[in-house]
This record gives C-alpha cells, structure tokens and sequence, in this order.
C-alpha cells in the first residue's frame, strides 16, 4: 500500500481553522509501505509530561484556540518555530495567539496568551524538506519569565555542536501537543519523548529522494518520534546539567515508522541569525540582476527586470541602523524595478523622471566584516551613484558617463 507524507500542516485560511492533512500546501512523498508492518504511527514511548518541566514549549494557535504548532521561548519577546508553521506557499501567515505556561491545551486561558507583532522568516524557505526551516515570532507584549512556567532556553552554538552536544547517538526530547499517530488524535497534556540524534550521512541514507541539508538535524527511536501538530516545538539536549534547544521538529516520512527519522531544523546553524534579529540588527534580502552591457545591479525585488538576468539573492543588508553603517535609499522604478543609492536625490535638489524616492531601504556595513562582499560605486552627477559588484575595469567595458570610485560599500553574504 502507499501511505502519504508529509510535512503536514494545520492551516489556518482566513478566519476559518482548517486542519490540512494532504492538501496542496504538503509536501507530499509517496512511499510504500511493505505488507504486514504496522501502519500505526504513534509517539509510541511518549509520556505526559509538564510545563514546569519544559517551561519554554508555547503553543500556537488559532484566534478560537486551536494548536496548529509548537515554539521555543527565546526571551521575554521572542519565540522560534519551524518557518512551515507560518509561510504557506511564499504567504507570511501571523499566529493569532501564543500561549506560554501550559500543561494542557484545555487551560490555554490560564496561560500567558500573547498576540504577534512581527513575523521574521529565515530568507530563502522553499519548503521543510530543503531546510532553513525556522521563523521568529516577535510577541506584542513581553512574556513574564519569573514564573517556573514560562522560562528561555539557551540556543545551541556552533562551538557548542563542535563540543559534541548534538553528536551522532546523543539523546535528545522532543514535546508537543502534536497527534499521538500519523492522523491521529491530538492529547490535550503535553507530551515527551527522547530520541537519538544520528549523522546527516545517515539521514541522507534514509531519504535518498531527499536533499538533506546541512542545517537539518535528524533524530530517532525505535517507535518514537514527533508528528504533527508538534512542528515548530523544541528537539532539547543536554549542554552539562542545562537543557539547550538543538533542533525545531520540521518534518518526516509519516511519524515513528522506522525507516524514516524525525527531521528537525538545526539550531546552531541558526544561532547567528536568531542573535542578529532579536538584537535588532536585521539583514534584508537583495536579489542581483545581470546585464553585460552595464555589470550587475542590485534590487529589493526578485522579479526579473527586462533585458537583465536574475540571479538569485547575492546579498544582504541591514534593515536596522547600526553603528558603523551608511543609509542606501531605494528609488522606484515600475519599469525598471528598485535601485539603491547613497545620495537622495531630493538633497540633491532633483528628482529623475519616473523614479520616485521612496524611503531609506537598507543600510550597509562600512567596516569590512567576516561575511561581507564588495560593492564598486559608481558616479555620475546627472544620475546619482549607484552600486555594482562588478568593477566595470575588470569586465573590460566602461559605462559611458560613468565615473567608477572605488570600493565603497560591503554587503553581508549570509542572512
Ligand atoms: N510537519 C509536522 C508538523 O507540522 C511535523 C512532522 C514531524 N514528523 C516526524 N516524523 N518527526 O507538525
């Protein structure tokens, strides 16, 4: 028999909770399933457990309290979860409430029920399968962390991955509210469960129709595993006597069937990122376009623009002002797409027909950095400068008119 699976997802459309199961939204791989082994998929060795026990699990939901995902408190302001919990088919979704506290779904009004301000998701998410499956969800409201039952977790860093904290046959737990089988019930008491961490080598084996990721972490035991409706909760080890969070429950060939591990995002690949945005340093994606006449430009927009090439996102900038950065205004064009430039224009006493000035974009880093990349500015007093990542000398082409300055800028490389 065939059996579907499954990153499945509890979706919310409009105003209406709809429990998606095999939708157009999942990623959906068919597999067979050979006669005589069990089609049941519980969380077989799961076990009741408490909020007290695990004070940074909150649950997401719906605004009539249904739980479509888990989270991870990162602190007082800011939760992770799996970016398949809010992005449906490129559409950022906001979860209506988080409610942190909670042993059983049944008391969510006893919980700390907060609103989400700002959805932040890792750039570059085409599905769970491919990674980069996380999202911080910024509360409206800060949680009260003095209770025991709502508390951070500290992140797994990659010195800490190097230490060996999330190495090949570490026990790691899992919790949620997620279904005891494979479309099963949901329980109303949090659950846990451990599972053995093993080698992206190995999970690779297990899913050769798969591309695993070196920011997936894969983890197992013989009959237990995460299911849905626990995606975006917390994968937990020990780092010492302190629980740290390692990974972000994202997917699985149906849920504790033995030939397929339980995937999660891995934390420490993201523990860069997470640090930058909840310290307000955020970078925003700028896709690069390619024209061989006149060297590549950048854009805020991946659309293609006419007679350019789009080459994906090449680099990235600050959306906050930090110390050390310079403003990049964004002019737009319908025809030609968005373009950034060190000047405004409207200091300039000028506009340019068909561009409006639109607001500062972006900011870029003026002191190299490890991760940053060259922009060559160009000038041309009609025009303003621009930035290029090409050094026209070193195409063998100039542009008419054009005055090239030197470097002046460097992007970061990485979100
Ligand atoms: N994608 C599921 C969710 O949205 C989680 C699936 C985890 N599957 C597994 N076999 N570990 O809740």
């Amino acid at each position: 028999m065939l059996s579907a699976l499954t990153v499945r997802r509890w979706a919310i459309a409009s105003t209406i909770a709809l429990l998606i199961g095999c939708g157009a939204e999942d990623i959906t791989e068919q597999h067979s399933q050979s006669p005589g082994q069990s089609i049941q998929q519980d969380i077989v060795g799961g076990t009741n457990t408490t909020i007290s026990d695990n004070p940074w699990q909150v649950s997401l939901q719906t605004s009539s309290g249904f739980h479509f995902c888990g989270g991870s408190v990162i602190n007082a302001n800011w939760i992770l979860t799996a970016q398949h919990c809010v992005n449906y088919g490129g559409v950022i979704s906001t979860p209506a409430r988080v409610v942190a506290g909670i042993t059983n779904i049944s008391g969510s009004n006893s919980g700390q029920i907060r609103t989400v301000a700002e959805v932040v998701p890792y750039p570059g998410y085409v599905g769970a399968n491919k990674g980069k499956d996380v999202a911080l969800l910024r509360l409206s409201s800060p949680l009260e962390l003095s209770s025991g039952n709502v508390q951070a977790i500290g992140l797994v860093t990659a010195a800490d991955a190097s230490g060996g904290v999330t190495g090949t046959g570490v026990v790691s737990r899992v919790t949620g509210w997620g279904t005891l089988a494979s479309g099963g019930s949901s329980p109303d008491t949090l659950q846990t469960v451990d599972v053995s961490i093993l080698s992206n080598i190995s999970a690779q084996s297990s899913y050769p129709n798969e591309t695993i990721t070196a920011d997936q972490l894969a983890s197992a035991a013989p009959g237990k595993d995460s299911c849905q409706g626990d995606s975006g909760g917390p994968l937990t080890v020990l780092k010492g006597s302190t629980r740290v969070l390692a990974g972000v429950v994202s997917w699985g060939y149906g849920c504790a069937d033995s030939r397929y591990p339980g995937m999660y995002a891995r934390v420490s690949s993201f523990a860069p990122w997470i640090d930058r945005v909840i310290a307000g340093a955020r970078r925003v994606a700028l896709y690069r376009h390619y024209n061989r006449g006149s060297g590549d430009h950048f854009y805020t927009l991946s659309s293609s623009v006419a007679g350019y090439v789009s080459e994906g996102v090449s680099g990235f900038v600050l959306a906050t002002q930090i110390p050390g950065s310079t403003p990049l205004y964004r002019y737009f064009n319908s025809r030609s797409g968005d373009h950034f430039y060190t000047t405004n224009w409207s200091d300039l006493g000028f506009g340019r027909d068909g561009y409006a000035y639109e607001w500062v974009e972006a900011y870029v880093p003026t002191d190299s950095a490890p991760d940053t990349a060259n922009w060559y500015r160009y000038f041309n007093t009609g025009n303003g400068d621009h930035f290029y990542t090409t050094n026209w000398n070193e195409l063998g082409a100039g542009g008419g008119g054009w005055i090239y300055e030197g470097v002046r800028a460097q992007v970061y490389t990485t979100p």
